[in-house]
């Protein structure tokens, strides 16, 4: 039984290393239902029984990088690129208006045709389409000077997972071209220049230990970001590791909830990639502490482009359906969609 540090972990907001390595390796159902229950508990007092939800647009899916893992990557041949235009993306959030998204999350590879130029001009229209919404850019490693640029544009977000806090991991998921300092730079700078901060990594990626993970919530615990995306890794069948396992659903609750518990105000999707790998993940992930989804308001005719792993959900459904689909899986469990831009209201910079 490991509730004593699940209840340290509460009462400190923090473990040693060690102890984070004993609750990640050994957790029995109990222990995790455990975290859940407290987890979700404080998840209802910081937001009540309200659901935010973040409309993803998936604007191109090529992509410089050759990240081991993602169906994305560079070397991938099988796949047929797209991009859309400023004029498709723009429809995306206005269609993605009318259901209630007041958020807009504009997800791509790293594209260098989406210069800084390019893409700081398309924030700045959908900010003056739409004034009550927030815009999150998730497009990957760039220097500070443009973080800037996009931030002066409006842009108030940006997600880019730290994918793991331990450097020789990192180097055993990544080509020798990426960096993980350099990736932990440009997570600062983001922090640094106001961007609400998302950070975050896949849980079971290949090569990953327990201690791997305990350095991955010692360092969320130090950076102290306002949003946190953890899913479970799910391999693709057009990358190196096709033949590698998923990781573990229950381990990936589990996380949830004990990041829910460590920084209890952080915004906390439950994942796609959790909803993948059960029919029931996004619904149990809020129920482990998570209070954000993030369904998908891309066109249908390039959502089967952008599968970063097999088997993606929800690459069949127009976005009216998305909607309407976690609003009753929502209501199934006793949870309201919140149609707020769902800001990080947190005290923590
Ligand atoms: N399985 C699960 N998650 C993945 N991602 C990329 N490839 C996979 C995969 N095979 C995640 C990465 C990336 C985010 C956009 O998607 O963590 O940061
Ligand atoms: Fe997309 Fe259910 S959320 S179909």
């Amino acid at each position: 039984m490991n509730k004593d540090l699940i209840d340290k972990l509460n009462a400190q907001k923090q473990l040693s290393l060690t102890e984070w390595e004993r609750l990640i390796s050994d957790f029995s159902d109990t222990d995790r239902k455990y975290a859940a229950d407290m987890a979700r508990e404080i998840s209802q007092s910081v937001f009540g029984k309200k659901i935010f939800i973040r409309g993803i647009v998936e604007f191109s899916n090529i992509c410089r990088n050759d990240c081991l893992y993602c169906g994305i990557r560079r070397s991938n041949a099988e796949l047929s690129r797209y991009r859309l235009t400023k004029e498709e993306i723009i429809s995306c959030c206005k269609g993605g208006h009318e259901y209630g998204f007041r958020t807009f999350v504009l997800q791509s590879g790293e594209d260098a045709w989406f210069t800084v130029d390019r893409t700081a001009d398309i924030v700045r229209e959908i900010k003056k389409l739409f004034p009550d919404c927030a815009v999150t850019l998730s497009m990957g490693e760039m220097e500070r000077e443009d973080y800037a640029r996009l931030k002066a544009a409006g842009a108030d977000r940006y997600l880019l997972r730290h994918e793991t806090a331990d450097k020789t991991h990192y180097e055993k998921l990544h080509p020798s071209s990426m960096s993980w300092e350099h990736r932990m730079k440009c997570l600062r700078d983001l922090k640094d220049l106001g961007f609400q901060t998302g950070a975050g990594m896949m849980i079971g990626s290949p090569y990953q230990t327990a201690e791997c993970l305990a350095e991955d919530m010692q360092f969320l615990s130090e950076f102290r970001p306002h949003m946190i995306g953890l899913g479970p890794f799910i391999p693709h069948k057009d990358t190196p590791f096709r033949d590698m396992p998923s990781g573990s659903y229950e381990l990936t609750l589990f996380l949830l909830s004990l990041c829910r518990i460590m920084l209890p105000e952080v915004l906390l999707p439950a994942t796609t990639a959790l909803g993948t790998i059960n029919p029931k993940g996004r619904e149990e992930g809020v129920l482990a502490g998570a209070n954000v989804i993030m369904p998908n308001l891309s066109p249908l005719a390039v959502r089967k482009k952008y599968m970063l792993y097999d088997n993606k959900i929800c690459t069949g459904d127009e976005s009216a359906q998305c909607r309407n689909c976690l609003e009753m899986r929502m209501r199934s469990i006793g949870y309201e969609i919140s149609v707020s831009r769902g800001d990080f209201g947190g005290t923590y910079k």
